[in-house]
């Protein structure tokens, strides 16, 4: 991987998928799990992980912002980006750490790409600015009816949870059409399977690309 040609050591893994498909779940449990192998392994998550993205992440998340426009939803969710790049992703991955992300650019491209009707070729332009040129070394998409994550997070939704299943139908489809383009990349794991199941299938691709 590089990063405006300055050669970086660690590993950039990033998990994807719809609401309730399991994200925070099987992160959690791969963090864990390359810990307990003694590896230098760490958690984020998008939008947030440093100060100035988790006060853009309340503003995107904030349900009393129903006006706000998808341009705007957008370069937020970018600006947050750029921050955590800068002061967590490059950082580590210079220094050779394992990193784990739950979620990154493609929760821009599905959501407000296919979801909202954002041209998603500039978003990708926009995504290679904010992340300089950093990309996933792998992508878990955790693949999920939408209804059935919807119902996995239970009744409390936040300003995106709240749109329609129509909406949350393209994003799953956008995902799906990523992953078709990027296979090397992009490893589709059908959500609905038990924890462990997805867990033992994950492992066996993160043991692929550590080795
Ligand atoms: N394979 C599974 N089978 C059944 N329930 C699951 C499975 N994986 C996770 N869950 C449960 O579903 C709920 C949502 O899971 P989780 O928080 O990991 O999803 P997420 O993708 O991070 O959601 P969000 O998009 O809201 O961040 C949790 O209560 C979790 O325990
Ligand atoms: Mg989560």
């Amino acid at each position: 991987m590089a990063v405006n040609n300055m050669a970086v050591q660690g590993k950039f893994i990033t998990f994807e998928g719809s609401e309730g498909c399991g994200k925070s779940t099987q992160s959690k449990l791969l963090l864990e799990y390359l810990k307990a192998k003694g590896l230098d392994v760490q958690l984020i998550r998008e939008p947030g992980g440093v100060a100035i993205s988790e006060k853009i992440r309340s503003l995107l998340l904030d349900k009393a912002n129903a006006v706000m426009n998808k341009e705007c939803e957008t370069l937020l969710y970018m600006a947050a980006r750029a921050q955590l790049v800068e002061e967590v992703i490059i950082p580590r991955l210079t220094n050779g750490v394992i990193l784990l992300c739950d979620r990154f650019l493609d929760s821009t491209l599905a959501y407000q790409g296919y979801g909202c009707g954002v041209p998603v070729e500039g978003i990708r332009s926009m995504g290679l600015f904010a992340a300089k040129g950093i990309q996933p070394d792998l992508t878990i998409l955790l693949d999920l009816d939408v209804e059935e994550g919807l119902l996995r997070r239970g009744a409390e939704r936040d300003r995106i949870e709240l749109r329609s299943l129509d909406y949350h139908n393209r994003v799953r489809k956008g995902y799906l059409d990523m992953a078709r383009k990027e296979p090397a990349r992009m490893m589709v794991i059908d959500g609905s399977q038990a924890k462990d199941v997805i867990f033992t299938q994950m492992c066996a691709r993160v043991e692929q690309l550590l080795s």
